[in-house]
């Protein structure tokens, strides 16, 4: 299937049309199965989505009480630390919404990373049909590093397909190395998988994930194909400054 790859001028644009997609795809979920499943990403790429979502005209469009939120990958740092991906949502979006506590559904920084990415492993499976170990995300939120990670998919991460949740570490950009990340077959299994991307040292590397050559040991953002789902690419002109698209 082509990929579905959107460019915007900025990353204010970009922001804005992620903002739209959210809402919409809130409310079909929520008319079709009465609640909205969403994984949010941490990064620096989110956050004007989150601050647009906090406020008018997209944050009465989202029926809170049965928007159920999770991340993607957490750095294992307590909550209230610079740092947390939970904590970022939170200042941007969490607290500005009427979202009750227990619809949020953070990955606990705090512990051990094993012990983490177990205690997620076992909320995953609480949201789940009867016989699954995790629910069918509507919406995940994704970033791409410039290395080609996403989410705490590394290059160099183990994947092991058999968990949910797996403890990894890596370093990047100064960000705290413990982290817990979800696994491709969670990622895959979802409705929409939505990956933000801006920057320009990001170009070369988005060029070459969005190419036909796979290599998700080298860009493990390759590893996101949803069975049965759909994957958008927003892209601002710096990141996409090499692809072609019609
Ligand atoms: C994290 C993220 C990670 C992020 C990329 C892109 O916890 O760090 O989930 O995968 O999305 O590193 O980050 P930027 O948006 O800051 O470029």
């Amino acid at each position: 299937m082509k990929a579905d790859i959107r460019i915007f001028k900025n990353s204010e644009a970009l922001s804005r049309a992620a903002a739209e997609i959210f809402v919409t795809t809130a409310s079909q979920a929520v008319g079709a199965r009465g609640r909205f499943l969403a994984v949010l990403s941490g990064g620096s790429t989110p956050s004007g989505l989150y601050r647009l979502l906090a406020d008018e005209p997209y944050r009465s469009r989202v029926e809170w009480s049965n928007t159920f939120v999770f991340w993607g990958d957490e750095r294992c740092v307590p909550p209230e630390e610079e740092g947390s991906n939970y904590r970022q949502a939170f200042e941007n979006l969490l607290q500005h919404v009427p979202i009750p506590a227990e619809n949020v559904q953070r990955i606990k920084g705090e512990l051990e990373p094993a012990e983490a990415s177990d205690d997620y492993a076992q909320t995953l499976e609480r949201f789940a049909a009867p016989g699954r170990d995790w629910p069918r995300f509507d919406l995940v939120l994704l970033g791409m590093g410039a290395d080609g990670h996403t989410a705490s998919l590394f290059p160099s991460s183990q994947v092991d397909i058999a968990a949910p949740a797996l403890a990894v570490s890596a370093d990047y950009q100064g960000r705290p190395a413990q982290r817990v990340t979800l696994t491709p077959p969670v990622f895959n299994s979802a409705r929409t998988i939505l990956f933000l991307v801006t920057g320009e040292d990001k170009a070369e590397t988005l060029s070459r994930v969005l190419s036909d050559v796979f290599l998700p040991e080298q860009y493990p953002a390759q590893r996101i194909r949803p069975a049965d789902g759909q994957v958008i690419w927003l892209v601002d002109e710096a990141a996409g400054k090499y692809l072609l698209v019609e």
